[in-house]
């Protein structure tokens, strides 16, 4: 892209972050869409930003991008102009030089989710040229991912381009032993992810409630714990394969017999009563993979062990946390929920690459082609 004092600069960032009774409660996303912030000013006249957030029915005030302007402009240094629409707007707002403004949620007006091509030519109207960096919401069909750049100078996003190259070294390059850990709640979630990842890894360990329909596979009493009856073959298939000897499970449990409760108590799997309900994993499961967390070379790491928002539960995540920061290997992190607890137990610069993306940095290691990757040219500045 030419250094062009005159361009008006359009950039789709994933500003899509919890927000609870208009306070951002992680503002992880809002930092990496500004890292570049001060290359763009040199490319532009002035900088406009436009995102997602949550999934509002038309016009619902909570879901206003208002809420994240005080941070955004904290991060950025300079104060953010926010402007209440993001279409059908007065071209005269875009003279002024040096601003970085935001728009309005983009998902106020469905012709966003739709992917309608007047909206996004509407949408592009004030603008001269188009930056793709919300590689977040890169697995989303819709008009400002897949047709905005149609009616503008297009690029991809230089964050976009790290998580393409961060994601992509995952698939290809790894330096072995590689391991790939799993939590969350759903094996349903994560199953494309973990037929996709199987071929490729040295150690599948698999946490979280997605093991237990794992563990129901190989005949255990998992209790009241949470399973995926639907998925106990798939389970079960997966186990007895050739990749069968890489998964590796927890073998002992935080349990409880009431999820609303802290009341805990560590269990081999194997002492499971009818009752008890697995919320974390214990310390022998932590013994056992942190022999395999420390031999390896490359980590990728998606989704809790536990429900460890409750600090009763919060053990086996956080010496997750722990041992993957430490690590001397290529340490690459997935998903929101990871981030929160590197964020409660960590920090993130201890990672090699965290991603932005949860569904789409999962939808990305399945093998998929994103309608949002790689369809602009690279931006070099
Ligand atoms: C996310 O948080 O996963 C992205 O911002 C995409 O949001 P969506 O799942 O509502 O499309
Ligand atoms: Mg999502």
């Amino acid at each position: 892209m030419a250094i062009n004092k005159s361009n008006k600069l359009l950039v789709r960032a994933d500003l899509n972050v919890p927000i609870k009774n208009g306070k951002v409660l992680d503002n992880f996303r809002i930092i990496k869409a500004l890292t570049n912030i001060d290359q763009l000013k040199k490319i532009s006249k002035n900088i406009t930003f436009i995102s997602h957030l949550g999934r509002p029915n038309g016009k619902e005030e909570e879901y206003s991008l208002k809420y994240i302007v005080s941070e955004m402009s904290n991060i950025a240094g300079q104060e953010v102009q926010f402007i209440n629409e993001c279409i059908d707007l007065d071209e005269k707002i875009f003279e002024e030089e040096n601003k970085i403004f935001l728009l309005e949620n983009l998902r106020f007006h469905k012709g966003e989710e739709e992917n309608d091509l007047a909206f996004a030519e509407n949408l592009s109207n004030p603008f001269d040229s188009f930056i793709l960096d919300a590689f977040g919401a890169a697995h989303r069909s819709h008009a400002s991912i897949v047709s905005v750049g149609k009616f503008l100078d297009s690029y991809q996003g230089l964050l976009m381009q790290k998580e393409v190259d961060n994601l992509q070294s995952l698939l290809t390059e790894v330096k072995r032993p590689y391991t790939v850990i799993l939590g969350g709640a759903k094996i349903s979630d994560k199953l494309n992810l973990v037929n996709s990842l199987l071929p490729i890894v040295d150690n599948l360990i698999l946490g979280g409630g997605m093991c237990f329909t794992f563990l129901k596979a190989m005949g255990k009493n998992i209790g009241k714990s949470l399973l995926e009856e639907d998925f106990i073959n798939t389970a079960h298939d997966l186990l007895a394969s050739n990749y069968g000897k890489k998964i590796i499970l927890p073998t002992d449990f935080g349990t409880t017999k009431d999820i609303n409760s802290n009341l805990r108590i560590d269990k081999d799997i194997i002492d499971f009563e009818n009752d008890d309900i697995g919320v974390d994993i214990s310390k022998k499961s932590i013994e056992k993979f942190t022999h395999t967390i420390n031999n390896s070379k490359t980590i990728f790491w998606n989704g809790p062990m536990g429900i460890f928002e409750n600090p009763a539960y919060e053990f086996g995540t956080k010496e997750i946390t722990n041992l993957v920061s430490n690590s001397n290997s290529y340490t690459v992190v997935g998903g929101g929920d990871s981030v929160s607890a590197i964020n409660m137990f960590s920090s993130l610069d201890k990672f090699d690459h965290v991603s932005t993306g949860g569904g789409a940095s999962i939808e990305f290691l399945e093998g998929k082609k994103l309608p949002g990757v790689n369809i602009y040219k690279s931006l070099i500045i």
